[in-house]
């Protein structure tokens, strides 16, 4: 009877239909901790095992192979709860109970294992070193979060919504990287300021975060001063070249009309002032690690004129326009003026000085005249020669002492040079060399020309006669006739003397011979005197 019912229990066993009573369903864990999939089976006494997507772990209850798994409960009262002890990304599957033997299966579970995500990394902190004015954006990176980890940025405790957030997947094919850029353009105010970039997912609700201090960096900012403002030439000048720099300055150069001056190299620079402090300017550079600022000045030194360019001398045609350049510098700005020498009148006032159809009365020299208002006066001269006819000038009177000898001079002017001289008188006609009494000599002098006709002894008839002298070049003909008068003694006398002594001598020959003449024109007319 009692082998009966046992019977019978074992056969009710079997009959009895196994079902689950608990089945695992999907979780989600903080990879750390421990999770129970449970898995209860009724009216079952056989083999139960789990599989991991779809990997049976084994038959064991101690699941041996797997050190952090394990099977829990009372195995008589069906229970075969999965028990996974400090969860990781590797338990992150699909769980499902089995009992093999009477073919049941249960609920596909999946479990989700959430990662936290490691502390944020700031680029360049703690301390982020920026150049001021360059766009640069402040990059926060969070790693290995699962799921991705937000972000927000916080600038001295206040939120920012200007960043950019990208994430991508890591290798292992389940946790993500993300990152954040913060836009910004460092200014000179931002130093100090504290960012602060803030991560956090399901798995680290409270977040993590980290903080970084902004250090903004600039060029050196330069003022460059000259003292004092204006000075005289020859006088002192200090240069000085202020500046401030984060970081710190590491040198100054000096340079003038951009040539170092390799001898300066502080913050000050004294010189002597010339003019060419007043046009080549000064330049003061100043360095620090993240570059160098270069600031010129010029000095508003004060100087007298100074010759630019020098006026060239001009030969033109009669009838031509000529001109004349001259240019000066002087501070404070001069004036210029073009006269004509032996005369006051101003011809112009600009650096040129222009004549229209020139004139054989335009020659002559020209004086360009600089003056700096206090400072100074400077003048230069130039001459223009004007071709032309030639010009004579001879006395039209002109004296010799009879049964003397005598002379005729006419001088010819003017430019280009004469070709030819001719002096016509009576039936003659003599250009050079001599013909009877009569001999022709030329000399060259600043003036021109000179042609003087040399009579060896004059006599009555050459007191008559007009004496034609007349000079030829290209332009043309120039004439001038002469006479010739018969002279007292006396002016001959004081000329020969004149020309014998000069000074003390001269006045003694005088005094001497205005005594003798006064003699003999005591005695009567006719004589004469010969020295
Ligand atoms: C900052 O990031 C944005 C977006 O990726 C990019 O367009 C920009 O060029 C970056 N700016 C700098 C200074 O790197
Ligand atoms: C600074 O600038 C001036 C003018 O541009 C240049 O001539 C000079 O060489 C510079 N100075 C330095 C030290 O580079
Ligand atoms: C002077 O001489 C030149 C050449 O011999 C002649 O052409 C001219 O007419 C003369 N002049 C006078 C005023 O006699």
């Amino acid at each position: 009877m009692l082998a009966f019912y046992i019977a019978l229990c074992l056969l009710g066993t079997v009959s009895q239909a196994a079902y689950f009573s608990q089945q695992p369903q999907d979780q989600v864990v903080v990879a750390g901790q421990s999770v129970t999939l449970p898995c209860v089976i009724v009216g079952y006494r056989g083999m139960v095992q789990w599989t991991k997507d779809g990997l049976a772990l084994g038959g064991e209850r101690d699941l041996p192979g797997w050190v952090r798994y394990s099977l829990m409960g009372d195995p008589l009262s069906g229970e075969h709860s999965l028990v996974i002890d400090s969860a990781e990304l590797g338990d992150d599957a699909i769980y499902e109970c089995q009992a093999t033997q009477a073919g049941l299966r249960s609920h596909r579970a999946k479990l989700t294992v959430l990662v936290p995500p490691s502390d944020p990394i700031v680029e360049g902190g703690p301390v982020v070193r920026l150049k001021a004015h360059t766009p640069h954006n402040l990059t926060c990176r969070a790693s290995g979060a699962k799921p991705a980890a937000e972000i927000t940025w916080y600038r001295d405790g206040e939120i920012m919504q200007n960043a950019i957030y990208s994430k991508s997947l890591m290798e292992d094919g389940k946790r993500e990287t993300a990152v954040s850029m913060l836009p910004m353009v460092p200014e000179d105010s931002d130093s100090g300021r504290t960012y602060t970039c803030r991560v956090l997912n399901p798995a680290a609700p409270a977040g993590r975060q980290t903080s970084v201090t902004i250090n903004v960096q600039h060029p050196p900012s330069v003022t460059l001063s000259v003292q004092p403002q204006t000075v005289m030439e020859g006088a002192k000048v200090l240069f000085i070249c202020s500046a401030s720099a984060n970081p710190e300055i590491t040198g100054y150069r000096w340079s003038k009309g951009g040539v170092p001056i390799s001898e300066a190299n502080g913050d000050s620079l004294e010189v002597t002032a010339d003019h060419s402090y007043f046009t080549d300017p000064v330049s003061c550079e100043v360095s620090n690690s993240v570059g160098s600022t270069n600031v010129s000045t010029l000095v508003d030194v004060q100087f007298g004129p100074r010759l630019l360019t020098e006026p060239k001398p001009q030969i033109v045609d009669i009838g031509m326009d000529a001109a004349f350049t001259c240019s000066w510098t002087g501070n404070p700005p001069l004036t210029l003026a073009w006269t004509k020498q032996g005369s006051n009148v101003v011809l112009s006032n600009s650096n040129t000085l222009q004549l229209k159809a020139v004139t054989q009365d335009d020659t002559g020299t020209y004086t360009c005249k600089a003056i700096v208002p206090r400072i100074g006066v400077a003048e230069r001269d130039v001459t223009l020669t004007v071709n032309g006819p030639p010009i004579i000038t001879a006395e039209a009177t002109q004296q010799a002492i009879k049964h003397s000898k005598g002379k005729l001079e006419c001088l010819v002017g003017s430019s280009p040079p004469p070709d030819k001289i001719v002096w016509t008188f009576g039936d003659m006609m003599l250009s050079s060399g001599s013909s009877g009494r009569f001999s022709v000599q030329t000399v060259n002098s600043d003036q021109g020309v000179l042609s003087s006709l040399i009579l060896s002894e004059t006599l009555a008839q050459d007191f008559q006669l007009r004496y034609n002298c007349t000079a030829w070049n290209r332009f043309g003909t120039g004439t001038a006739l002469v006479t010739l008068e018969e002279q007292e003694a006396l002016p001959l006398l004081i000329i020969i003397g004149a020309s014998v002594g000069g000074g003390c001598v001269f006045i003694v020959c005088v005094i001497t011979l205005v005594s003798i003449c006064c003699r003999h024109n005591a005695k009567g007319p006719g004589s004469t005197i010969r020295m």
